[in-house]
């Protein structure tokens, strides 16, 4: 089927995610995957309770803002998000995600993420429906599918995911948005094509990237898989 006209114009982005860097150069890092092309940085901020790993917080983040100018999309796998948005957003979030599982109140906390000046994103674990999320489409920017259990990188791409892209995909169809659907976990030049197929257009690449020789090439092979199956599966 031909990718419907109302999201003919959504902008496929490529996000490397840090977890897959070297941490001991994490500043030259971020600058390598911003000059080999990538618009955004992908940083996951885990607290060893939501997801069972520990990873970075706020003062690691502002130790590497001045070190690109990607957007900071900010992955927050943490209790309580409502608390650290104010810490995050000085330390450089252009955008903030939040899972829907650890929220008492999630308009709430997308509200006042739009609030500090940050872009709002709702994200759901895999065991998640695709239902939970359709009480915030109206009012967020992104909605990020994690495509594997959160809390590592280097996992595999879980396809039983593509239908809740493609539900939500519609929905945003449904309702006449043009709501970023971002993908995480697995995602390589292959596994690119399913999700964009089924409706995601911001995908985050966090092994596939940072282990690749020639990360521009991968970067742009990622983003050219993307934009050649965005949309056929809707
Ligand atoms: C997992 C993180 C991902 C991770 C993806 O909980 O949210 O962003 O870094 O890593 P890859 O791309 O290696 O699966
Ligand atoms: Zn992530």
């Amino acid at each position: 089927m031909r990718r419907k006209d109302s999201v003919n114009t959504m902008q496929i982005q490529i996000s490397p995610s840090v977890l897959a860097s070297d941490f001991s150069v994490l500043g030259q890092e971020a600058a390598r995957v911003r000059a080999a092309g990538a618009p955004m940085l992908h940083l996951d901020v885990m607290d060893g309770v939501f997801v069972p790993n520990i990873s970075f917080g706020a003062p690691v983040i502002a130790a590497i803002r001045g070190c690109s100018d990607a957007q900071f999309d900010v992955h927050f796998m943490i209790t309580d998000p409502i608390r650290y948005i104010g810490d995050f957003r000085k330390a450089g979030a252009d955008s903030i995600t939040f899972h829907v599982e650890a929220a008492q109140d999630p308009a709430a906390v997308i509200a006042a993420i739009r609030d500090a000046g940050c872009r709002a994103a709702v994200s759901l674990k895999p065991g998640t429906p695709a239902d939970a999320v359709f009480p915030y489409l109206q009012d967020v920017d992104m909605v990020l599918v994690m495509t594997v259990e959160p809390g590592f990188g280097g996992q595999k791409f879980m396809p039983d995911m593509l239908p809740k892209i493609r539900a939500i995909r519609r929905e945003c169809m449904r309702l006449g948005l043009q709501t970023d659907i971002q993908v995480d976990g697995g995602i390589d030049p292959r596994t690119v094509s399913d999700a964009a197929a089924y409706g995601a257009n911001v995908f985050v690449a966090g092994s596939a990237v940072f282990r690749s020789d020639d990360a521009a090439g991968t970067i742009a092979a990622l983003q050219e898989a993307a934009e050649a199956a965005f949309g056929a599966a809707l």
